[in-house]
């Protein structure tokens, strides 16, 4: 079942990471590491051709308020995002349970240091403790190994393969895993926000 989740005024911290609403200032950082061939690629999308492509899903991205920017603290740059998305319905196992789905991608000049699995359980913490959801799905394109090692990494159980139809128009065989909330899972008396 999905939830309507509102990011706006919200900062996670982590070592080396804010993780925090996007801002229009972040359009050349963005446009940088998402013109590159290979980044989206892998999440299901092109790479970006123009700025104005960029400027545009920017736009998106700060009046959806559900995609987190991810500031490397060290240089201040933005170097990626993770995503609270909705769950496709068709993948949506529960009908008395709130979950989202969360979607990634980090620049290619930050990969292989663990930003992404820092910035993944920090979010995890915020969409469990903060949003109180029960539970959350993710995904990868079973070509996808870095992905999919986050994803084990954050600690999530594999559920089930199926075909995405990613935002490109490929359809892609993937693997769905969950992790459920098991803090307020046992917890009836939950206020939702
Ligand atoms: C998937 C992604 C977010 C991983 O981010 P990351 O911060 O590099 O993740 P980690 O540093 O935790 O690395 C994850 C795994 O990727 C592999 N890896 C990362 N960088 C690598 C590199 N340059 N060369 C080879 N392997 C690499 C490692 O196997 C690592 O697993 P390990 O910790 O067991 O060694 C990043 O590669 C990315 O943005 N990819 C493109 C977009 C994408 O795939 N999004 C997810 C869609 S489902």
């Amino acid at each position: 079942m999905d939830v309507c989740v509102n990011i706006n005024g919200i900062e996670l911290k982590t070592e080396r990471l804010l993780i925090r609403p996007w801002n229009y200032s972040d359009l050349n950082d963005f446009f940088e590491y998402a013109s590159v061939c290979g980044v989206g690629e892998m999440a299901g999308w092109n790479h970006h051709k123009s700025i104005e492509e960029s400027r545009k899903i920017l736009e998106i991205f700060i009046n959806e308020h559900k995609t987190f920017a991810l500031e490397f603290k060290d240089n201040k740059k933005v170097i990626g995002s993770v995503g609270i998305e909705k769950i496709n319905p068709l993948y949506d196992p529960y009908e008395n349970m709130y979950g989202k789905e969360i979607g990634y991608v980090l620049s290619k000049d930050y990969w292989g240091r663990g930003l992404m699995t820092e910035a993944v359980k920090r979010v995890i913490d915020y969409c469990f403790d903060d949003l109180r959801l029960d539970y959350l799905w993710i995904s990868h394109w079973i070509k996808n190994d870095k992905s999919r090692r986050v994803i084990e990494k954050c600690e999530f159980e594999f559920i089930k393969e199926f075909e995405y139809t990613c935002q490109n128009g490929d359809v892609r065989p993937s693997k769905g895993y969950q992790k459920l909330n098991v803090r307020r899972h046992n917890n009836e008396d939950r206020t939702r926000i």
